[in-house]
């Protein structure tokens, strides 16, 4: 099958068994032949409006040329207050066996039952229009279209947040986007008014450990966790109820860029995230996640040493171990980015019955933000009719009318209680045992605008965090700190933030301000501030460090569609380049040929091997290796141009995979290698393999050493050794 062809096979899985996809085909316009206006009356010609002579002035009475312009004037919505730029697909989850013994919700009940499912992703900070590879948190939200109705889990990419109180959330927000005089910077957090308010706010402290993290530049959205943050309730059928912290585990493995990468690719291609997640699926990659589960019996609420209702703090994972209990397959792109990617209205509220909410204040006042936000970007109260929206059950309530209402509801009666809905039988919904049901809680407390005690450490787990990071992912820590501190011109703040910094580890805290200008970081003075809580909360976190909180340390090798470069200029050895390049894509990499043009170069022997893309449209950010193939001219002409110089320093510097072969280990002579084995760990080089006599082992082997380099994602040593340089 042709790569065009196996890519609409992939793009078309109308399969009968998925309900949504199902349902949204009655909502999906083929392209027509002919245009007509909106009311169907056919149009003659779509070049011209009707004007008085052919020179004369255009006629009010063109309702063709009015009815058109008119709705292209009416084409945008209001973005997304926050998560404003997203990118979605559509999907199943399965669960692997019932979990009645904790939860009711039909969705997690039958492993043979597929759940239609719709994923979008998202960064919090940036424009519609911005780049998908700059610092920020990403939002991970899921809609299940259970038989039960719409259940949605909004999460994020990081297990907890800046904030403990809803009230908090418009300050945040507004801290963090762009500075309100001047409108600057776009999608950054590296800029006075973020950090002012996150020193001002030591609550912050925790998730400000995690935003500095390579977390907040991941390498695709296929390689993310995704959290639920929150605390949530399971419920089952006799009522019984525990704790629940949700987790998203990719199979892909989690993997980050490196921050001078990502602000390349930032440039090169702002859609890289978006780009990866969309081809990934139409070759038929499908991304998958495990559904995790953190489970904490209701006698066990306190007995971690923080507030489980606190959204600052997470469960490590080595106090209550992570249940994987369903996968999440993304299958299918979206037919229209607008109708369904924008329009998709999610919403922490949204429950099946199995599934409650906590009493974390962060999560309480989310419950009424986004129906709030979204009754003004979709215009009106009738969203839940947008085709994306709807659920695959049946709905049926006496909510009328409004905007855009598109249901025609038959009957005299829109009331509850009636006698006159059907043929005068009452109708009257007053106090079931079936559906919905909150589960019963003692409230006896008085009315207040405090925050708990219990809430007040604000240091411990940022500590747990930093202490849990292996020595790069530190090192990245304090240089993202230095980074966007170093762009806050105001010295106070930076003062501020790394005093505030001193009570998590006196080391970091005296890192990152080094170069700031400013003094060493005080502790003391950070404890006497407003804002700054001294932990009273009984109990002491009974970890010091959580291994599953690393990156690095947790890698499993995996190749599967990562992308690497070959260089190619004319006379390269394609007789040897084939079966190495052969064996790398049957381990599920792939390759591109970049060259010094478009179209094609002609090897030594004379054949003319593709080129996909130039060193002046790519760069080496855009790829996880780098394969130099064998060739004396080739390996010459590369070495005279210098861009290939620089792909290869590149690529080294961000700690990728280079191999070189034959004559193309020239091209590794710039890099100062040393005979250092950590400077050298990555870099390949392997004689020309003999292919025209048959011998193709070497070839191979070449092949697998280069794949296990890159599916490592980075050879860390190497960056912690050139760091310390
Ligand atoms: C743990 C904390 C939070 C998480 C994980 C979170 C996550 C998300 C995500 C993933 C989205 C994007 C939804 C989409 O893809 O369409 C979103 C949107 C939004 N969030 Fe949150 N959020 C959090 C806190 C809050 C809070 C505290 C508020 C307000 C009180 C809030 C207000 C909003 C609003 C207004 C939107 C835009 C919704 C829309 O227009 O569709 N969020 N949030």
């Amino acid at each position: 099958m042709t790569a065009a062809k196996k890519a609409s096979a992939a793009r078309k899985p109308r399969n009968g068994d998925n309900a949504k996809t199902a349902q949204l085909e009655a909502s999906t316009m083929a392209p027509g032949s002919g245009l007509t206006t909106n009311q169907g009356v056919r149009i003659p010609d779509n070049h011209n409006s009707l004007k008085a002579g052919v020179r004369g002035p255009s006629l009010l009475e063109d309702f063709i040329l009015r009815e058109k312009i008119t709705h292209f004037d009416h084409e945008r919505i209001p973005e997304r207050v926050v998560h404003a730029r997203g990118s979605a697909a559509h999907g199943y989850f399965q669960v692997y066996k019932s979990m009645s013994q904790f939860t009711s919700a039909d969705f997690l009940q039958d492993p043979a039952l597929k759940t239609p499912v719709f994923v979008r992703f998202s960064t919090v900070a940036g424009s519609v229009g911005s780049a998908d590879t700059v610092r920020d948190v990403r939002g991970f939200s899921t809609k299940f279209y259970t038989r039960e109705g719409n259940y949605d889990l909004v999460g994020n990419n990081i297990p907890v947040f800046f904030i403990q109180d809803a009230m908090k959330f418009p300050d945040l927000i507004h801290a963090v986007k762009p500075e309100p005089h001047h409108g600057m910077p776009q999608a950054a957090s590296a800029h006075d008014t973020f950090w002012d308010f996150a020193s001002l706010m030591p609550e912050s402290t925790h998730m400000l450990m995690w935003a500095m993290s390579d977390r907040a530049i991941p390498r695709s959205l296929r390689m993310m966790e995704g959290f639920g943050v929150h605390t949530f309730r399971l419920v089952n059928s006799r009522g019984d109820s525990h704790f629940v912290k949700f987790h998203w585990k990719p199979r892909l493995g989690v993997h980050g860029l490196v921050w001078e990468e990502a602000q390349k690719i930032a440039g090169l291609d702002p859609d890289f995230h978006r780009r990866d997640l969309w081809e990934a699926i139409e070759r038929g990659d499908y991304p998958e996640w495990e559904l995790g589960v953190q489970i904490i019996p209701p006698d066990k609420e306190h007995a971690f040493g923080f507030d489980l209702l606190d959204a600052t703090k997470l469960v490590p994972e080595e106090l209550v171990p992570v249940q994987r209990i369903g996968k999440l397959v993304l299958d299918r792109n979206v037919d229209n980015f607008f109708a369904e990617t924008e329009q998709v209205a999610f919403h922490p509220g949204h429950l099946v019955p199995g599934i409650e909410f906590s009493n974390d204040p962060l999560l309480q006042g989310r419950l009424f933000s986004y129906t709030d936000t979204q009754l003004s970007r979709l215009g009106g109260p009738n969203f839940h009719e947008l085709p994306i929206n709807r659920g695959v059950c049946p709905f049926h309530n006496f909510q009328r009318d409004g905007m855009h209402r598109q249901t025609i509801a038959r009957g005299q009666a829109a009331y509850e209680p009636n006698s006159l809905a059907g043929s005068g039988v009452q109708f009257r919904v007053d106090g079931g045992s079936e559906g919905f049901q909150s589960l019963p809680d003692e409230m006896d407390s008085p009315k207040l605008r405090r925050r708990s005690p219990s809430f007040d450490d604000h240091f411990t787990q940022a500590t747990l965090f930093f202490n849990s990071m292996s020595a790069i992912e530190k090192e990245h820590i304090i240089a993202a700190f230095r980074f966007e501190l170093s762009k806050v011109a105001m010295p106070a703040i930076r003062q501020r933030m790394v005093d505030n910094l001193a009570h998590v580890d006196q080391k970091l805290a005296r890192r990152v301000s080094q170069g700031l200008g400013i003094d060493a970081p005080d502790a003391k003075a950070a404890a006497g501030r407003p804002g700054f809580r001294a932990h009273s909360y009984k109990g002491k976190l009974s970890v010091d460090e959580s291994p599953a909180l690393s990156m690095v340390e947790h890698a499993e090798p995996n190749p599967r569609t990562r992308v690497v470069a070959i260089l190619v200029a004319d006379g390269v050895d394609s007789a040897s380049l084939k079966p190495i390049r052969e064996a790398i894509e049957h381990a599920g990499v792939m390759c591109k040929v970049v060259g010094p043009h478009l179209g094609k170069v002609s090897s030594a022997s004379k054949r003319q091997v593709d080129v996909d893309q130039t060193f002046a449209n790519t760069g080496s950010v855009m790829f996880d290796g780098v394969l130099i193939p064998a060739g004396a001219e080739h390996a010459a002409a590369l070495a005279a141009t210098g861009e290939a110089l620089r792909f290869v320093d590149e690529a080294y510097r961000h700690g990728k995979t280079l191999c070189a072969i034959g004559e193309g280990a020239s091209l590794l002579d710039i890099l100062a290698l040393d005979g250092d084995p950590d400077k050298a760990a990555g870099v390949l080089q392997a004689g020309t393999p003999t292919v025209n006599t048959g011998d193709m082992a070497s070839a191979t082997q070449i092949a697998q050493e280069f794949v296990a380099g890159v599916a490592r994602h980075r050879h860390w040593e190497r960056l912690f050794k050139l760091l310390a340089q």
